[in-house]
């Protein structure tokens, strides 16, 4: 028989793993939240009559608790529901922060529980679910090991793959996430202001740029880094860079910072592929590095929407 569950915190993602265990065969022990309404919601979805807005009610029935508040009301919720001796001796406590550790959890071992982190790398967007959100993502675990090894059947049974990191790992691992799905948005708004400068905007930019992203991510698939890399600085064609620079600087100068830095670190990039020589290295890296204060981004021209 599988496990029981409970939900705390009903939201997007606590939504998801309410149906989802669900229909994966495990039991719904209940489901609580701030308010009433959101556990009453879930609980109707997968016709429980299990809710309450106190959470200990819910979570000393459960084997396994997911806390899924937003992350700044994990370890105040934990705390109050460890309190009231709301988890049962044996039982798994996870969260699904990427930013925290499970450590963050440690009050409920003095309840005798086991304490993990799970979280998918997935975008929760909304609480209506028509697909399993869990199918065929990533989820990474850390946490203590009996805990790691639930939440991994667990994984399994959603439909994903479990890769496990060190709990001491997490912040680096979350940052780089962020910069993956974060800071590509970031880059990419740099690549449309600057072709919007260049007079094609909106959708057209887009359009545009689209092959050349879809094209670039498929050879860093198959290829890797630094083979993947194409473009003036792996060439080691300085002049063509220089312009860049130039050209920036007159037209679109609060550009110019962002450009000359992922230009910087590129350099380094083409020097592990052994392309370009000490001297191209050296000129590069001269026009590229910042003399000056980083100017406030303003957002003037070239947006796509
Ligand atoms: N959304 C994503 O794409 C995503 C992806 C990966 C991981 N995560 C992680 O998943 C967790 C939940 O995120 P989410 O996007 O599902 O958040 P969310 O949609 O904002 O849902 C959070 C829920 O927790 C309830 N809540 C707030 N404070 C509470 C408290 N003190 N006690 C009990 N319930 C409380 C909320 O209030 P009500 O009861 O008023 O509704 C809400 O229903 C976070 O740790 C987040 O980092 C999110």
């Amino acid at each position: 028989m599988k496990p029981s569950f409970a939900i705390v915190g009903c939201g997007k993602v606590g939504t998801a793993l309410g149906i989802f265990l669900t229909s994966a065969g495990y039991r719904a022990a209940g489901f609580t939240s701030k308010s009433l309404s959101s556990a009453k919601r879930v609980a109707d979805i997968i016709q429980s009559d299990h809710f309450s807005d106190v959470p200990w009610e819910i979570t000393r029935n459960a084997d396994v608790v997911f806390i899924t508040t937003p992350d700044g009301a994990i370890t105040d919720t934990c705390n109050s529901i460890a309190r009231n001796r709301g988890f049962a001796n044996n039982a798994v406590v996870l969260h699904c922060s990427g930013a925290l550790p499970s450590t963050t959890l440690s009050i409920a071992k003095k309840c005798g529980a086991f304490i993990g982190s799970m979280h998918p790398l997935q975008s929760f967007a909304s609480a209506d679910y028509d697909t399993n959100p869990f199918q065929g993502i990533i989820v990474s675990l850390e946490g203590e090991d009996y805990a790691v090894k639930m939440a991994k059947e667990i994984v399994t049974d959603l439909g994903g793959t479990s890769v496990s990191i060190l709990t001491e790992a997490k912040t680096l691992y979350h940052a780089s996430a962020v910069v993956a799905s974060n800071y590509l948005v970031t880059l990419l708004d740099l690549a449309f202001r600057l072709i919007g400068a260049a007079g094609i905007a909106g959708r057209d930019a887009f359009d545009v740029l689209k092959p050349l992203i879809e094209g670039t991510l498929s050879n860093i698939e198959k290829a890797g880094i630094p083979e993947a890399l194409t473009g003036p600085i792996v060439r080691g064609d300085v002049k063509t860079v220089e312009k860049h620079v130039e050209e920036i600087g007159l037209k679109t100068p609060e550009l110019l910072p962002l450009y000359k830095t992922l230009g910087f670190y590129t350099i380094d990039i083409a020097k592990a592929r052994g392309t370009i020589s000490e001297s191209s290295t050296q000129q590069l890296k001269r026009i590229t590095a910042q003399k000056c204060k980083v100017p406030n981004l303003s957002r003037a021209s070239g947006r796509t929407k």
